[in-house]
């Protein structure tokens, strides 16, 4: 504990210098993202209804995102606007708390992915707060408690992985995925060998869920230790790559058979039914035909797909495979802000096309528009930053048929 705490010291004055270094390129860019803060800010006073940090119609790991995705915002701007929300929300509280791994049981319900979701918002919070010189290191300590929860939950049912409940009656991609990022990640952030291992390890087991047309299924058949062949969420398609990245970095960034690896799932998304007119649709998407509408968990999906391909392309730090998904981000940011977005800034759950009254509104729904404006001008911005591309904040275009084509209107 005392060596953790001494090494996390060294990383505060690191971290904090980079961060002033940063501040001024930043802080121009605060005005670019104006999209992100106005679904923001209607996403803070409307559904934000106390100080607790939970969300109205809201769920303990959608709640969890949009902390991250809060810090995720400030860290890509340099602003400060929703500072001081993590100390005061349930889960900033119960992180604060110092709670036993009996009371983190308690927490979770038994339920690992949930876990993993809090734990990727505490690094946001932990990251946003080193950003600003300040103490994180309960928020550290805590989210490795949960991980020592999550990692019990391995076993060598069907070649490995760890359960998705306490039930212990599912195997799924999402809380393998997780694990392969909370692991990579866990060991970038300690040094401690314990979770590369980890890591590797979900690295294998994750290939079973991947059907041959790219997509990860959502898990596996105990009976068969199979692909069951059950939906493709976008979701998956996109956490397992900034899993693949997150281990990339872990490992010394020398691996590139991870990142092509990582781009299977991501171009299959881009080229499957998970796609209308070159934007996401997720399966249970289908409001506008009179068909089903997503759930609250199934809403914030295409954002979390967004998330975490502007993650994986931060872990692969390449301009070149950045160029490949650029456009497509921009694009659904654009989709939203046509399809999508009213004038009160709420967004709605259909990004596809114009919602005829079918498209669902809530914090998931907002959250999954407030993800894919943050991705999208975070990705374009760093491409501008470099100077790898010139454009405007407008609506863009994507050119599917070299996919990297990119042009501001
Ligand atoms: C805030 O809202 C949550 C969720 O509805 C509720 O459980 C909690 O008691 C509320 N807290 C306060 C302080 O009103
Ligand atoms: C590494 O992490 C494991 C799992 O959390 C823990 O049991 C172990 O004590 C850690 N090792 C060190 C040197 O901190
Ligand atoms: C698992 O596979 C078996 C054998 O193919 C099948 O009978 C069963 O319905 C499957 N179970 C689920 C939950 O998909
Ligand atoms: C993904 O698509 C890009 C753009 O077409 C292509 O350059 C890349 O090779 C593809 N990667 C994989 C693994 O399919
Ligand atoms: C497809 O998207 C474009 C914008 O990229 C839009 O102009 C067009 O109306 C959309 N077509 C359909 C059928 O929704
Ligand atoms: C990312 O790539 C740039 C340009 O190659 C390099 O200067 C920078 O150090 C890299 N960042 C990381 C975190 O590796
Ligand atoms: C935008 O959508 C929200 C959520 O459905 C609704 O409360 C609000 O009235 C809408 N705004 C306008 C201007 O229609």
């Amino acid at each position: 504990m005392h060596h953790f705490l001494s090494s996390k010291v060294v990383l505060f004055i690191v971290l904090s210098a980079i961060g002033a270094s940063a501040a001024s390129l930043q802080r121009r860019q605060c005005a670019e993202t104006g999209n992100a803060f106005a679904i923001a800010n209607e996403l803070q006073s409307k559904y934000w209804y106390n100080i607790s940090g939970s969300y109205t119609g809201g769920k303990l790991w959608t709640d969890a995102n949009t902390l991250e995705d809060l810090h995720n915002l400030m860290l890509a701007t340099d602003c400060d606007t929703y500072g001081t929300i993590a100390d005061n929300s349930f889960i900033g509280l119960a992180a604060l708390f110092d709670a036993t791994p009996a009371e983190w049981e308690f927490f979770f319900g038994g339920s690992y992915d949930d876990a993993q979701w809090v734990m990727l918002a505490l690094w946001k919070i932990s990251d946003y707060k080193a950003s600003r010189g300040k103490d994180y290191s309960q928020y550290m300590s805590s989210s490795l408690a949960i991980y020592d929860m999550v990692a019990a939950q391995w076993d060598n049912t069907c070649g490995g992985g760890v359960w998705w409940s306490s039930a212990q009656t599912y195997k799924n991609a999402i809380t393998n995925e997780l694990f392969l990022l909370t692991s990579a990640q866990a060991y970038s952030r300690t040094g401690n060998m314990t979770y590369l291992e980890n890591a590797l390890k979900a690295s294998l087991m994750n290939s079973g869920l991947q059907g041959p047309d790219g997509l990860f299924n959502d898990g596996l058949n105990l009976s068969t230790c199979k692909n069951n062949g059950q939906t493709a969420w976008t979701y998956n398609q996109a956490v397992v790559a900034s899993g693949l990245g997150a281990l990339y970095v872990a490992t010394g960034r020398s691996n590139e058979t991870l990142l092509t690896q990582a781009q299977v799932s991501l171009n299959a998304t881009m080229h499957s039914s998970l796609t209308y007119n070159n934007t996401l649709k997720e399966s249970c998407d289908d409001a506008n035909s009179g068909g089903t509408v997503c759930d609250k968990d199934q809403q914030i999906f295409k954002g979390i797909w967004m998330k975490h391909v502007q993650y994986f392309l931060d872990f692969a730090n390449d301009t070149l495979i950045a160029a490949k998904y650029r456009g497509f981000l921009a694009l659904q940011n654009s989709a939203v802000i046509r399809n999508a977005l009213n004038t009160t800034n709420d967004v709605g759950s259909v990004w596809y096309a114009l919602d005829n009254g079918g498209s669902e509104w809530g914090p998931q729904a907002s959250v999954s528009g407030l993800e894919a404006a943050i991705a999208a001008s975070k990705v374009c911005r760093v491409a501008r930053s470099i100077g790898a591309i010139r454009t405007t904040h407008a609506v863009l275009v994507w050119n599917p048929a070299s996919q990297s084509s990119f042009k501001g209107l």
